[in-house]
Order: structure tokens, then C-alpha cells, then sequence
């Protein structure tokens, strides 16, 4: 139910979460432009994308910190809107570089808001985590639930989320869309595109592809003593094409809302390791073998989204399933062994 057709600039657009989300914009009648440095992304993504759609769209490399590159491509294609992904996303990469994170996160950030503004357009989805609430107070985690990031990554998103805060709060007509996404897992359903795998994952579900493929040959479970149903972790996994379709629904918010307001993103049910290893086990057919190993430190017991707002303002819910996470994430590992390699 997409208002008309608009121009949507999508930064990152060959990562993970962007490259999922253009077929879906594209699918709603939106013309897209994509920039990514390809330091993370993969040009095959793009390609990839397109054979889904069979439809071309532009594509510029380009770092999000070149303010000059990134006005140009504004200038050129004029959006009506900008979806940001672009950024660094490992916790724990960014403990061992900060000032990389708050660089590429916020300063990037700062530089394309800047250069959007200069070029006529004031609508962003922003792409920030969950990672920005820290140990959780109380569940499910609402969006009014406290920030105490536990990271330079989590920091650098709520320092993004601040400033949109203010200049949305300073100029009216300036729109802010903020997605904080929970656990994004799977993958597409042609199994064209995906998450492509780190050498070892880890993530839980690239971590549990590894092991059903036999790369790895068990799951380390990270604690079982802690205070949940099994003892294991939980968290609320939200499959990758739900989470594109919410920043369908979030572009089509700022169509007709004005300041800067955060979305929590996420299925809404809590899942523990077992839970999810039992799933991918009838799933696919493949078995877990898995040790329970000590707690990774930095860990929560459990971290679960309350997703309301989403599903009264954005009109969107998550609706596939964790056995359709498994199942897309198999099919896809299973697929593309290596990747977009
Ligand atoms: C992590 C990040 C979070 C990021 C998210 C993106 C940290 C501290 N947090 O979240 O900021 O937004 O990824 O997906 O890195 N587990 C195992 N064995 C494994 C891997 C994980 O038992 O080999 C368990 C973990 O203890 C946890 C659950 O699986 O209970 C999920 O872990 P993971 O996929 O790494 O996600 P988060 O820790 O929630």
C-alpha cells in the first residue's frame, strides 16, 4: 500500500539487511539508488537483486564518509528519501577499534544527513539495533525501555539516534524513521541472496549453518545456567525479509509523519539456543551436534522486543516463521557454501 512511487537512495545497499530490502522496495514500485563501499557488501549481491526483480537500478561506489561523492549521487538522483544502512557492525570489532566505529557510524551518518539536507531531501530511515538498550530492565523491551549500550558499536548507534532527535526536533521538516533491529537471521527465498559467511561465524544461526554443512564440527551452547526456561540464552529472532519489509512500511511512515521516532523491530517471541537448534533440526533435517561451553561474556539472559509500536504506526508485524528462519538460512548456506565467493 505504497503512497506512489518514490526515489530511495539506500546506503549499504549490498550488506546484509539492504541487499534484502531491495528487492522488496523494488517489488513496491520504488526506484532505488544504491551506495556501498563494497567493504562489507558484495557486488553479487547487487546482481543478484536485480536477476529477483529482473529489473536494473543505479549503483555507486562509494565510501558514506566522502561528503563530496555522496552529494554528487544525491544531486544526480534526487531522492525522495534515504534508507541508511551503510556502517560497521561487529560489538566486538568495535572494542578493539572505537574510534573506527564512532567515525564510519556517526560521523558517516552526520556527512550524508548533511549532504541529503543540501540536496532537498528530509526523510531517513535509519538503521540502528537493539545493541542500544544494554542489559535489558525489564522485557519485552519497549522502546521508551532505557539506552545503556554495552559497546562502541551500541554507543555509536544511540549517538546517531540522539542527533537525528535533535535536528528533527529543531526542523520541522525533517522526518526520522529509527528501526532498532533485534536478531536478523535467515535469508531470501529464491536463495540467491544471503548472509555471507565470516571465516567463523559468530552469530548463532551462520554458526549453526557451519556445523549442519560440517565445517565446524559442533555448536559451542554459551551457558545454560542462566534464568530462563532451559537455562539458555534467549532472543528474539526476526527473519531478514520481515525486517526489508518494515522499511517498506517505515519509507511509507515518513511520507506522512514529521520528527524523529524509534521502532523496535522484532518478532516480539523470545527463543532460546535449544529452541533454536531443535527448530533448525526438524527444519532441515540436519543434525546439531553441540557441548555446552561457558557464558560469552557480555552476554544477556534474555533480550526480547515488545513490537507494538511497529505494529500500530509502521501497519507492520513480522510474520514468518523461525522454522522459515532455519529453513531459508539452510537453503541458502547449503546453496552458496562460500558465500558470494
Ligand atoms: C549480537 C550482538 C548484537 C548484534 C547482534 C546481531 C553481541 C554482544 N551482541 O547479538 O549487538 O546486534 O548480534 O545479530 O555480540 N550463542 C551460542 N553459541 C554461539 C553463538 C551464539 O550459544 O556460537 C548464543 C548467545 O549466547 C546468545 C544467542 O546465541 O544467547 C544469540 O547470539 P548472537 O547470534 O551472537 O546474537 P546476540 O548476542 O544477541
Amino acid at each position: 500500500m505504497s503512497p506512489k512511487s518514490q526515489r530511495v537512495l539506500v546506503t549499504g545497499g549490498a550488506g546484509y539487511i539492504g541487499s534484502h530490502t531491495l528487492p522488496e522496495l523494488m517489488m513496491a514500485g520504488h526506484e532505488v539508488h544504491v551506495i556501498d563501499d563494497l567493504s562489507n557488501g558484495h557486488g553479487v549481491a547487487l546482481e543478484r537483486c536485480r536477476q529477483i526483480v529482473g529489473r536494473d537500478f543505479g549503483f555507486s561506489e562509494a565510501d558514506i564518509r566522502d561528503a563530496a561523492r555522496v552529494s554528487e549521487v544525491i544531486r544526480a538522483f534526487g531522492p525522495d528519501v534515504v534508507i541508511h544502512f551503510a556502517g560497521l557492525k561487529s560489538p566486538s570489532e568495535s572494542i578493539e577499534k572505537p574510534d573506527l566505529y564512532r567515525e564510519v557510524n556517526v560521523i558517516g551518518s552526520l556527512r550524508l544527513l548533511d549532504a541529503m539536507r543540501a540536496g532537498g531531501c528530509q526523510r531517513l530511515v535509519f538503521s540502528s539495533s537493539a545493541a542500544v538498550y544494554g542489559p535489558p530492565d525489564f522485557l519485552p523491551i519497549s522502546e521508551d525501555h532505557p539506552r545503556r549500550p554495552t559497546t562502541p558499536y551500541g554507543a555509536s548507534k544511540a549517538e546517531v539516534e540522539d542527533i537525528l532527535v535533535q535536528e528533527a526536533a529543531k526542523d520541522t521538516t525533517l522526518t526520522c524513521a529509527i528501526l532498532r533491529y533485534f536478531n536478523p537471521v535467515g535469508a531470501h527465498a529464491s536463495g540467491l541472496i544471503g548472509e555471507h559467511p565470516q571465516d567463523i561465524p559468530t552469530n548463532l544461526v551462520p554458526y549453526i549453518v557451519d556445523v549442519a554443512r560440517g565445517r565446524l564440527p559442533r555448536l559451542n551452547v554459551f551457558g545454560d545456567d542462566y534464568g530462563t526456561p532451559d537455562g539458555t540464552g534467549v532472543r528474539d529472532y526476526i527473519h531478514v525479509t520481515d525486517l526489508a519489509r518494515a522499511h517498506v512500511a517505515a519509507l511509507d511512515w515518513t511520507a506522512g509523519a514529521t520528527g524523529a521516532r524509534e521502532f523496535n523491530l522484532g518478532a516480539g517471541e523470545g527463543t532460546s539456543v535449544r529452541d533454536l537448534i531443535r527448530t533448525f533440526e526438524t527444519a532441515t533435517g540436519r543434525d546439531i551436534p553441540f557441548v555446552v561451553a561457558p557464558r560469552r561474556p557480555g552476554d544477556v539472559a534474555s533480550s526480547y522486543a515488545d513490537p507494538g509500536r511497529a505494529e500500530r504506526e509502521l501497519k507492520w508485524k513480522a510474520e514468518l516463521t523461525l522454522t522459515d528462519m532455519c529453513r531459508s538460512a539452510w537453503a541458502w548456506g547449503a546453496r552458496n557454501p562460500e558465500g558470494y565467493a
